[in-house]
């Protein structure tokens, strides 16, 4: 059977954590979409992994597949799986043949595009991996992908179609000299070759590049049990995320199918998690109509860090929360858990069972709120309004619930549900019936001991 994880707001809701827990039983974890702009936290046995790339279940010994849908790039991709042999793993990882390469000119490119639109304000608050450009190449059919790596004579004829007019963007369009970037070797093709070529071979000696939807075929006819991980989340999703403040791909359920390369059905039959921050975080550009605080550089029309009690608010958040990027180190947007926001994404992804996260950060709070709607022009929502700007001018109507007092997150876990505070627990009952959808497992901690388990999702 599948199971299939999908971040239900904007990126950072503890997927990594709920893939290490119910990845146990997982015979094969396979990324579908996205590349090393997630960023994952796996604490096991008290060490902890931020892996951007491997799939998090790889950490446990479970095989790991990068996906047709991924965006790989091999420098993070084997900087990761020496790291991780450095701490005595040794992680069994395939990459998608389908898959396509990030290059240096396209990070390059994701930073140079980014600068430009910061003069008029318009910048999206990349993670600077070059995903975009990739995503961009890949559509417009000119991209190179993994199994082409192993094909030297068919990676240099690429790169030498390829690479001659990103140079050309750079000087002609944007002004730049390529010989005064930070890696001026990023658009030379003689040395783009030699390194992705070795790339290839290091694959190729690995025996890592497989036909990604026929290994993950074969894996469910054996009677396995695999799982989809999907990075980022709903909100960021480039279709039912709030474009343009998105990532350029899907993880939303329908991407779990494209991107690992089974069919709707596969996905459609097993379990689908949404995982919810108990509140909101952001990371990068864009609304956020249950912000609190803000971020400068960050949140739209936000120029100087205020003071009071929203402020105030968002800073304890973000501190007991540990609200900084896993890649980036940025600190993230923290506000009230949106709840238009999970209706639109329960819609769109059809979740079977919720996971939702950090309840313990939220402990000791007198009071607890969350946006219940959202008034637009006279007029109350229950869910998004399609574009950004109507999402922009959105004013969140608010409940509130009576806060929760600190609790020992271990004992609750072992314990279970009934542990748990009754307002916390009132809480979970509003969200569920909100989102008609269970809650299977509550996150009290990072750790997963400290994960309340409901239901045990492998049949
Ligand atoms: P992902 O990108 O969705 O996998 O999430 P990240 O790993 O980027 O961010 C989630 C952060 O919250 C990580 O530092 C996790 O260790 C941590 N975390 C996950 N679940 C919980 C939880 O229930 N409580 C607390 N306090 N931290 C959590
Ligand atoms: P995980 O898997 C949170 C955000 C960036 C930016 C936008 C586009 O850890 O949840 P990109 O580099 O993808 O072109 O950036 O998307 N973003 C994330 N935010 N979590 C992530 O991944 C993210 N991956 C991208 O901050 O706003
Ligand atoms: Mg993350």
């Amino acid at each position: 059977m599948t199971v299939t994880i999908v971040g239900a707001q904007l990126g950072d809701e503890g997927k990594g954590g709920i893939v290490d827990v119910y990845g146990d039983a997982a015979d094969v974890v396979v990324r579908y979409q996205g590349g090393d702009n997630a960023g994952h936290t796996v604490v096991h046995e008290g060490a902890e992994y931020k892996l951007s790339l491997v799939p998090s279940g790889a950490v446990r010994g479970t095989v790991g597949v990068l996906g047709n849908g991924c965006v790989v790039n091999p420098e993070t991709l084997f900087d990761e799986l020496d790291a991780l042999g450095e701490r005595g793993l040794d992680p069994d990882v395939r990459v998608a043949e389908r898959a396509h390469v990030i290059f240096p000119y396209h990070r390059a490119l994701d930073g140079i595009e980014e600068e430009a639109k910061s003069e008029t304000d318009s910048e999206i608050g990349t993670t600077g991996r070059g995903i975009g450009p990739t995503y961009e190449d890949k559509a417009a059919r000119r991209g190179i992908r993994v199994g082409d790596l192993l094909a030297p004579d068919v990676l240099r004829s690429k790169l030498e179609r390829v690479v001659p007019p990103k140079r050309a963007v750079v000087e002609d369009v944007y002004g730049l000299a390529v010989d005064d970037l930070d890696d001026s070797a990023a658009f030379d093709v003689g040395t783009l070759y030699e390194t992705y070529r070795d790339f290839g071979r290091r694959f190729a000696e690995a025996d890592m590049v497989v036909n990604a939807g026929q290994f993950v075929t074969d894996a469910l006819e054996a009677g396995r049990n695999v799982m989809f991980e999907g990075a980022q989340g709903t909100l960021i999703d480039i279709d039912h995320g709030n474009f343009p403040y998105v990532t350029s791909s899907n993880p939303t359920a329908g991407g779990a199918a494209v991107g690992a390369g089974v069919s709707p059905s596969v996905v459609g039959d097993g379990e689908i998690i949404g995982i919810v921050k108990g509140y909101l975080s952001r990371v990068g550009s864009g609304p956020m109509p249950t912000e609190l605080g803000g971020v400068v550089g960050d949140t739209p029309g936000y120029d100087e860090q205020g003071e009071g009690g929203d402020e105030e608010l968002a800073t304890y958040i973000r501190e007991e929360g540990g609200e900084y990027g896993t890649v980036t180190g940025r600190p993230r947007r923290v506000g009230w858990l949106d709840v238009p926001m999970l209706r639109h994404a329960a819609r769109v992804s059809g979740f079977t069972g919720l996971a939702v996260n950090h309840l313990d950060v939220l402990a000791g709070l007198d009071e607890v709120r969350v946006g219940h709607s959202y008034t637009l022009d006279g007029e109350e929502l229950f869910t998004m309004p399609a574009t950004t700007e109507r999402w922009a001018k959105c004013e969140a109507n608010y409940r509130s619930f009576d806060g929760w007092v600190p609790f020992d997150s271990e004992t609750v876990a072992s314990e279970g549900y009934a542990a748990l505070p009754e307002n916390a627990r009132a809480y979970l009952e509003y969200l569920s019936d909100e989102l008609d959808t269970p809650v299977y497992c509550v996150g009290v901690g990072p750790g997963r001991e400290q994960t309340v388990i409901r239901e045990e999702v492998w049949e």
